[in-house]
């Protein structure tokens, strides 16, 4: 019977356990979005994890979303996570990156001057943005060109062949959470008409896009997608879940892609719904605690569970698991605060 001790072979690497730390935005890279050293402190204390799976991180200076989040597109970006990335390496540990393009969910003075923010369609969200500024309203969002949208695909591979370069292990693409990827699919957030809105097959092609480009850079095999269907954030809805996902699921399974991250088992029930339709690995997250995490296992319900706030304020969770140790809780108010408290001053056991 699988245990979450077990090791998992993943295309070329093989992961030690499979408990996996889920991505996590902690807001902790410089404004320029360059990771730092507490950062590369923050990972190596969690590579104990079979796989860390980092802060969703943008892939060109138009996809920022949020201040001190880290970036993949400059050569100083790239020498920090090579710093992560070296640390996690040396303590035996593997790390994907998590590239994402926030769309709407920006705001502009988080972009480079006169720049706004862009999704498929001229669709504002609702509520605000919590800058270092001051909360901010989000603005309506500027609608892609059609002759635009190759080139924003194409900003993936590119930041894909930078996490190479910076040392990673590989890459997942965040098409969760209501970011960009995510505002393709839902039918409620693109209103296109053209070759990327309407039917399923053209509000999934973006997504296919940018992970082909990712492919092309780092290999199927070491690429892999969170998905979070109908998630309650960034005013997602996802209408047609029920056909989106697995027709998306297929397509992923084509491409025998390193892994599926199902995020959420809400609204729509990922797990349940995709395991079955995808051929490859399935890691299944969020509001799992250990026991529950160890059933799916044993079940077959998933190859992989991933922790996210258990992560944060117990590093070293598999030994926690293991030997049966107290859990320690984490402090919502330091998640996405400056400096080391909340972040990397959790002791181990
Ligand atoms: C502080 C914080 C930041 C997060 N940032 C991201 C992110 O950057 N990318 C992402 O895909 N999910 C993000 N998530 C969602 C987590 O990956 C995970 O799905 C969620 O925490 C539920 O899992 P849990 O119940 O084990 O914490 C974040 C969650 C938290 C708590």
């Amino acid at each position: 019977m699988t245990s979450l001790f077990d090791p998992l072979a993943l295309g070329p690497i093989t992961l030690a356990n499979r408990l996996i730390m889920a991505p996590m935005t902690r807001s902790r890279a410089d404004a320029d979005g360059v990771p730092t050293d507490l950062m590369a402190t923050y990972y190596a204390q969690r590579a104990s994890a079979g796989l860390m799976i980092t802060d969703a991180t943008y892939v060109s200076p138009n996809a920022k979303g949020y201040s001190r989040t880290p970036g993949l597109h400059t050569a100083a970006q790239v020498a920090g996570w090579r710093k992560v990335t070296d640390a996690v390496h040396a303590k035996g540990g593997r790390i994907f990156v998590q590239l994402y393009h926030t769309g709407r969910v920006s705001v502009p003075p988080l972009l480079p001057e006169g720049m706004q923010p862009v999704a498929p369609s001229a669709v504002a969200i609702k509520g605000k943005n919590y800058t270092d500024l001051g909360p901010l309203d989000f603005v309506t969002p500027r609608a892609l060109e059609l002759s635009e949208i190759a080139g924003v695909a194409a900003e993936f591979g590119a930041a894909a062949r930078n996490a190479l370069e910076a040392g990673f292990d590989g890459v997942e693409l965040h098409a969760a959470s209501g970011y960009l990827v995510h505002q393709f699919l839902d039918s409620s957030i693109n209103h296109r008409t053209d070759a990327y809105g309407g039917s399923v097959a053209n509000r999934v092609r973006f997504a296919l896009e940018a992970l082909d480009s990712i492919i092309a850079a780092v290999g199927a095999e070491r690429t892999g997608v969170k998905i979070s269907p109908r998630i309650k954030f960034n005013d997602v809805t996802d209408p047609d879940a029920e056909e989106v996902y697995p027709h998306l699921a297929g397509e992923l399974s084509a491409r025998k892609i390193a892994y599926l991250h199902g995020g959420l088992q809400g609204a729509y029930p990922v797990h349940d719904a995709i395991r079955p339709v995808f051929k490859g690995r399935y890691f299944a997250g969020a509001g799992l605690d250990q026991a529950k995490g160890a059933a799916m296992l044993e079940q077959g319900a998933a190859d992989a569970i991933v922790y996210g706030k258990l992560f944060i304020s117990n590093p070293d969770l598999p030994r926690r698991f293991r030997d049966g140790l107290p859990l320690a809780a984490d402090d919502p108010k330091t998640h996405y605060a400056k400096g080391p408290e909340g972040y990397t001053d959790y002791p181990e056991a």
